[in-house]
């Protein structure tokens, strides 16, 4: 087909009869999107499918147009699987790029797939399509680094190291515990995910530019093709609603600010000064002047990235603020932090998963540091409770307890039977029990507590969710 019959073909020079001159180069770069939007080719042919097989069942379109553009759309994937397809920055965008190539391959078929539909639509249909599937991704990455933190605490359920308040020693909790607080988080994020999802997967062809289209589309029908939900109820709101951008990149934030606790944790946990762990040589780099130096470079740029993507959320959420109905070309801004959410998250999830799943808790060095800070202190205040004392005057003794071991330059579980009688006369040989590491976990051992029997009954429990 000569490009004088394909107006698309032309549009570097003009879009239409109606304009009198062209875009200049520089313009035509400014509003391109096909440098970062071409990601969308897959799901921008399955929603012209969709919408062609549609218009065809309602008799919109014959069936042999039916069948060329099936044989043409077939043609472009394979071109741009081989990367033979040549995208074209003065066909603006994918969308754009992909029907041009159409009518060239099958001429007036390809000019007849625009029927009842806008690029306006379009574009919201495929990144709606594009997105559900990066969630499932996404959502099995996270199931993915769950049952590698579950394995790990079932390892460490009995492995005893610091917990910290303020990052001050507090008391001893169990390793296995600790990790598993990271479970409950990736938890919250695959469920948040899961319910963006929902609105995600909603279509939006259909309303066409914003107020519908005189044809008869069979809109359910398209939505069924296409494995979504429901549809965009209000036109006006289905070409311009960014909302499950902006919820997704919400949901990503804040799966990154858990990632980059963590991360910090990990940072803190290899320092010389805890040495409470090892990550695998392959996440860490060396100096190129201390020879010495191992870093962990992979946790800290996780830390890092966390605060691009929360700059993502509020690009997006700012995108959206002034913008009157219906669709305006602020909206073509919504797919680089998208995307860029969507890899940075995606990415983090996998390196992490096999970062984890080959951390080395170094237990010598967790529980030195337990035994220092009186971790214990708290469960002397509740076995002089037990023994009669009230809470708040337990709480004091302890305190001029742990005063006297500081003076001694020990620590409170170190100090004598007859040290500890002389502070309260209720204390007996009994103490030593909960005053140790292993007393204090145990007797922690309500749902929720850091017990290890409790650690082993939640490894369970996340195993059989996650198994669901
Ligand atoms: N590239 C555009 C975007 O990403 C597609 C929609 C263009 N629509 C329009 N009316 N200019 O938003």
């Amino acid at each position: 087909m000569s490009s004088s019959t394909n107006p698309l073909a032309n549009k570097a020079q003009a879009w239409s009869a109606l304009f009198a001159e062209p875009m200049s180069e520089l313009v035509q770069r400014y509003t391109a999107s096909v440098g970062f939007d071409q990601r969308l080719w897959r799901a921008d042919i399955q929603g012209s499918l969709a919408h062609a097989e549609m218009l065809e069942a309602q008799g919109l379109i014959s069936a042999e147009d039916g069948a060329e553009i099936r044989r043409g759309m077939a043609a472009i994937t394979a071109e741009i699987e081989s990367g033979a397809f040549e995208w074209k920055l003065a066909l603006e965008d994918v969308h754009l790029n992909i029907e041009a190539r159409l009518t060239e391959l099958v001429g007036l078929a390809g000019k007849r797939l625009h029927t009842g539909r806008s690029r306006n639509d379009q574009v919201a249909t495929d990144v709606r399509l594009w997105l559900r599937d990066e969630i499932d991704g996404l959502l099995a990455l996270l199931g993915t680094l769950q049952r590698v933190l579950v394995d790990q605490a079932e390892r460490h359920a009995d492995t005893v190291m610091p917990g910290f308040t303020h990052l001050q020693v507090a008391q001893p909790v169990s390793f296995g515990h600790h990790l598993l607080a990271y479970v409950e988080m990736f938890a919250r994020d695959a469920e948040r995910l899961a319910d963006v999802r929902k609105r995600v997967n909603r279509l939006p062809l259909g309303a066409a530019a914003l107020a519908g289209t005189p044809y008869p589309l069979d809109r359910e029908r398209v939505a069924r093709t296409l494995g979504m939900d429901g549809l965009c109820q209000n036109s006006l709101d289905a070409v311009s609603d960014r909302d499950f951008a902006i919820e997704f990149t919400a949901a990503a934030a804040l799966g990154m600010v858990h990632i980059s606790r963590l991360s910090e944790e990990l940072v803190l946990w290899m320092s010389q000064n805890f040495g409470f762990v090892k990550l695998p040589d392959r996440f860490c780099t060396g100096s190129s002047i201390m020879p010495q130096k191992k870093n962990p470079d992979v946790p800290e740029l996780a830390r890092g990235k966390s605060g691009r993507v929360v700059g993502h959320l509020m690009g997006l959420i700012t995108l959206m603020k002034g913008q009157p109905l219906a669709y305006n070309k602020d909206n073509q801004e919504d797919k680089e932090p998208l995307f860029d959410s969507v890899d940075t998250w995606r990415d983090t999830l996998r390196i992490f998963a096999e970062m984890l799943a080959g951390l080395q808790a170094v237990p010598e060095a967790m529980r030195a540091a337990a035994s220092r800070g009186h971790a214990t202190a708290t469960d002397l205040a509740d076995y002089l409770v037990r023994k009669g004392a009230a809470f708040r005057d337990a709480h004091e003794t302890v305190a001029h307890a742990v005063r006297t071991a500081s003076e001694q330059g020990k620590e409170l579980a170190a100090l004598t039977l007859e040290q500890l009688q002389a502070i309260d006369t209720r204390i007996e040989a009994d103490v030593f029990g909960p005053l140790s590491l292993e007393g204090s976990l145990a007797a922690r051992k309500g749902l929720g507590g850091t017990a290890p029997d409790q650690v082993i009954a939640q490894v369970r429990r996340h195993r059989s969710r996650l198994q669901a």
